[in-house]
């Protein structure tokens, strides 16, 4: 299996996203800053992934603390949470898992007797727990939409929602995994996804990995390929789905949507339920991070654009839920209505 990230003694080690399909290196963060720092620049990246990166980002910091008593542990974990809070606003996984991390720390020192080292062990514990709760997701989600997949046909994908988004296995690359794995002969598309080239880079190197038939194409592409009849379904992950269906994932998502509409090709949405956010009522409401132009005026090191130009680089965009056909989570498929699909699967939440 692919090593995405893995708690170690020495701290969390991170296959380094950055560099990959050249070379397969890893980053060791040994404190939670530099947790913070693998998160912010990429090292890691898809939001399950991100998600269970802050989780063992929070334990680190607690291991490591210096506090005397759990009064002084206090502010500190406050401070470790901000800090891992910071570093990418659109996937949604991030908070909740902080804020599950921050419950457990809650109930820790509650409980009679409690210490630091009582409560940083209880975290370690909890991260674990999480990192195996995702891929067994993953397995789920690879389960319930598996036979939405072609039996034979094109997928295609965009981004990266694989085994290197999350801890394992991966939302949409799970279910044609999933799919793969029940005799589906599927040829999957990859988009190349710019400007990060998620979709060239990794997509390609871990389907590769799986001998699952992979074929990247530029994210012009697209409609092309469409029109000739070589894609089936399109299936991608998201970064935050609002209450009402609207689904955040990465940019370009949104284009690939409008284009499955016209073309009559179905377009599924998978991802775990800690990307649902209730509290979000509509896509509007979802923050989209921009993130630096050296993304988009250089690569390789080399400058593409002329000096001085205007350049935008949202990492995101919205789909509004009228474009998406169904969302394959670990608890079953939603279809449209979302906002009464997501309370038959979840009465509290709405
Ligand atoms: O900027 P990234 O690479 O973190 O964006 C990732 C995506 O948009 C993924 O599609 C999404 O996080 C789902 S990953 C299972």
């Amino acid at each position: 299996m692919i090593l995405t990230l893995e708690w170690t003694d020495e701290g969390v080690r991170f296959l380094d996203q950055r560099v990959l399909p050249l070379e397969e290196t890893y980053v060791l963060a040994k404190d939670y800053n530099q947790v913070a720092e693998v998160i912010t620049t990429m090292v890691v990246r898809g939001a399950p992934a991100i998600g269970v990166s802050a989780a063992m980002g929070v334990a680190l910091g607690v291991r490591q603390s210096k506090a005397a008593d759990l009064n002084a542990l206090k502010p500190e974990f406050e401070q470790i949470c901000n800090t891992l809070a910071g570093t990418r606003p659109t996937a949604v996984n991030l908070f909740w898992a902080i804020e599950r991390m921050r419950q457990r720390y809650l109930a820790l020192a509650a409980e009679p007797g409690a210490t630091v080292q009582s409560v940083a062990q209880g975290l370690k514990e909890e991260s674990l727990r999480m990192y195996d709760e995702d891929i067994q997701a993953c397995r789920e989600m690879g389960a319930h939409g598996a036979s939405l997949m072609p039996t034979d046909g094109g997928v295609l994908t965009h981004c990266n929602a694989g085994a290197l988004a999350t801890c394992g296995y991966g939302t949409a690359l799970g279910v044609i995994r999933a799919a793969v794995e029940q005799g589906s002969r599927l040829r999957v598309f990859a988009d190349e996804t710019r400007p990060f080239l998620q979709g060239a880079r990794l997509t390609a190197w871990e389907l590769m990995h799986d001998d699952i038939p992979t074929t990247v194409l530029c994210d012009n592409m697209a409609a092309s390929l469409m029109r000739k009849g070589q894609i089936s379904a399109v299936i991608v992950g998201a970064d935050r789905i609002a209450a009402n269906g609207d689904v955040a994932n990465k940019i370009g998502t949104y284009g690939v949507a409008v284009l499955a509409k016209e073309h009559g090709i179905p377009f599924y949405v998978a991802a775990p339920w800690s990307t649902i956010d209730v509290q979000t009522a509509t896509g509007e409401d979802i923050p989209i991070e921009e993130r630096a132009q050296v993304e988009v005026t250089h690569h390789g090191g080399k400058q593409l654009t002329p000096q001085g130009v205007g350049i935008v680089n949202p990492a995101f965009d919205v789909t509004p839920a009228k474009y998406v056909t169904a969302i394959i989570t670990e608890r079953g498929v939603l279809r449209a209505p979302y906002a009464e699909s997501l309370r038959e699967l979840e009465p509290a939440a709405l």
